[in-house]
């Protein structure tokens, strides 16, 4: 719905397609992979600590309507904001440190595209829950679990609630003990649960980047098709 650093709507549909009637992302951010194809339409709980986050997806669900957000100003490359949806457009991770923002070209466009993106696909979301907490009070129900964290060793600022306030081992075994099916996204430094490569990601710059993924069920299991 809107742009997120570490969204994965690039990648959504190399994940398996949930095989339960709930979505719960307990690391919501963005909420890509509940957002992508038709998986929306199933009962959606998002869980996000950060209250900026939350809030966005307190507005989209509760408040907002497609006129007032096509109504919302376009931005300007120059001009300042210091509006937190704004600021995530930046397209950068140091932009969750940041308190107000000069308009990039980029920042500006993103905008564009999400007011577009946001106005359009809002009835897809008004019948999603938002939890305001810790991933660790989401309510252990059978689900399709869509457990993106910041990622381990992620280097550099990011996230407010960021890799290094994450105790891994507990969240492995809080991961193990989800009913339903667990998809679980890492980086290339996940080694708290048997990660395997899902592919490759290409960077800026030609670096790569390795998407890694841990898949359990009690579900019959899916095909996940893999790149090493
Ligand atoms: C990798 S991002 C999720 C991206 C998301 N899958 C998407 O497609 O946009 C991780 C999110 O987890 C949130 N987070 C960090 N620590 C958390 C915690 N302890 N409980 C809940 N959410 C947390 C961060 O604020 C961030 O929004």
């Amino acid at each position: 719905m809107f742009y997120y650093y570490g969204r994965k709507k690039q990648i959504a549909k190399h994940y398996p397609a949930p095989n339960y009637d709930v979505i719960v992302e307990p690391f919501a951010g963005a909420a890509a992979y509940s957002f992508h194809s038709d998986h929306w339409k199933k009962q959606v709980i998002l869980i996000e600590k950060d209250q900026r986050v939350a809030a966005i997806w307190e507005w989209l669900i509760n408040e907002a309507t497609p006129q007032t957000i096509r109504n919302l100003p376009d931005l300007k490359p120059g001009e300042k904001s210091s509006e937190f949806l704004h600021i995530i457009h930046a397209a950068t991770k140091q932009a969750f440190k940041y308190k107000t923002i000069k308009v990039t070209p980029v920042l500006a466009r993103n905008w564009e595209i999400s007011k577009r993106v946001m106005s359009e696909n809002l009835a897809k979301v008004t019948h999603w829950e938002i939890i305001c907490a810790d991933y660790s009070l989401a309510p252990n129900i059978e689900a399709t679990w869509f457990i993106d964290p910041p990622y381990k060793n992620e280097p550099g600022m990011g996230y407010h609630y960021s890799s290094a306030l994450m105790d891994y081992q507990k969240l492995a075994e809080w991961a193990k003990a989800r009913k339903g099916e667990v998809i679980f996204c890492e980086g290339l430094y996940g080694d708290y649960l048997p990660f395997k490569p899902l592919l490759n990601l290409k960077g800026i710059a030609g670096k790569t980047s390795k998407e890694m993924i841990f898949y359990r069920s009690e579900h019959e299991q899916p095909q996940i098709e893999m790149f090493t």
